[in-house]
């Protein structure tokens, strides 16, 4: 089959367009044809090699961790599904490979697709939704009146996360750009705080919670955001003891995780307020109440546009040669 591969780990042209062989059938996997995939950050960082340590994959590897297509074979175990099905999904860390013709996911991590979506605003979605619902329902516990900063609120997590606190009952602010603050107040953000004009460390006080995606710096001022028992809670690292625990990693990983997140950690405690870092997994459950949401029009269609028209996904998709767009149809 037709398949994006990396060869070797490192930065733009490493990624090859070329045959590879169609992925295996186990018991409980369903095999689907891909109609679309979306790019996401960990797609390039993967490619960079930055995730070797964590996610230690053999090469050559196929790329891609988002997928929307249909069943064309089950395994003999499988419950769930049945050829012709229009699914969508992160397949498992372990089984990534969504930019090639065909994949093989367990079924516990597939989900019948939003029947309003196309494949491609399928494909948009598990990533970022089940990232948007582990932070927000999984670890922060996000009640009805708590008040939440999620930082980042135009890009892919961002978007989806601001519909999710908002439909949770959470007051909801954001940062983004001048550019970008129309479109967040349409997902219904109630503070928008314009990072280009205003320091957020300023303005917000008293947050119950914390979901941060950008850098060290942005971190640490989110602290003092937080009122004392608070969460903070962060996907774009420093990754934590907790986390190497849970993914299984060595002890020497651990040690490494522990002293990269030592000082956010000691911080935190000073502030009375946790840390966690959060590497989002496969659901297909939390997958399917992502689409009854969709089809219930909670989360709207409109942030999906404004996903695939981000401009910062665009350098990543011309580095792959010849290649736009990642789209069998
Ligand atoms: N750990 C996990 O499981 C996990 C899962 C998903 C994503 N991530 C990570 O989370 C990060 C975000 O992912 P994504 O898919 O949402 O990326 P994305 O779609 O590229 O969005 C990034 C957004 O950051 C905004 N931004 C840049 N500088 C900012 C600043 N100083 N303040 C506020 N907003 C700023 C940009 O909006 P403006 O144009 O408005 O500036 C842009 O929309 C990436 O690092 C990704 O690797 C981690």
């Amino acid at each position: 089959m037709k398949a994006f591969i990396v060869d070797r780990y490192g930065k733009s042209g490493s990624v090859r367009f070329g045959e590879m062989p169609e992925p295996e059938l186990r018991y409980d996997d369903v095999l689907v044809q891909i109609h679309a995939a979306s790019v996401n950050v960990l797609d390039s960082k993967i490619r960079d090699g930055e995730f070797k340590l964590m996610l230690p994959y053999r090469l050559p590897l196929i790329l891609g961790n988002d997928v929307a297509g249909v069943v064309i074979r089950i395994g003999p175990k499988v419950r769930r599904f049945k050829p012709g099905d229009e699914v969508y999904a992160r397949p498992d860390k372990d089984r990534i490979g969504a930019f090639a013709e065909f994949i093989s996911m367990n079924e516990s991590d597939v989900a019948i697709k939003p029947k309003e979506l196309s494949m491609e605003e399928a494909a948009s979605i598990p990533l970022v939704g089940l990232t948007a619902w582990q932070a927000l329902i999984e670890r922060a516990n996000l009640k009805k009146g708590q008040k939440v900063l999620i930082h980042a609120g135009s890009g892919g997590v961002g978007t989806f996360a601001i519909q999710l606190a908002k439909y949770l009952g959470a007051t909801v602010a954001t940062t983004t750009s001048t550019a970008n603050v129309d479109l967040v107040k349409s997902l219904g953000a109630d503070v928008v705080v314009d990072y280009r004009k205003d320091a957020f460390e300023k303005i917000l006080r008293d947050y119950d919670v914390v979901l941060n995606s950008l850098g060290k710096e942005t971190l640490e001022k989110s602290l003092g955001v937080l009122k004392p028992g608070g969460k903070l809670i962060s996907i774009s690292g420093p990754p934590d003891p907790d986390f190497a625990k849970d993914m299984g990693l060595s002890w020497i990983l651990r040690q490494v995780m522990g002293l990269l997140s030592y000082g956010i950690r000691k911080k935190a405690k000073r502030h009375r307020v946790s840390y966690a870092f959060l590497f989002m997994r496969a659901n297909g459950d939390q997958l399917r109440e992502i689409t009854s949401l969709i089809d219930s029009g909670i989360i709207r269609r409109s942030w999906i546009a404004c996903f695939r028209s981000n401009p910062r996904r665009r350098p990543w998709f011309t580095s792959i040669p010849d290649v736009q767009e990642v789209r069998w149809l």
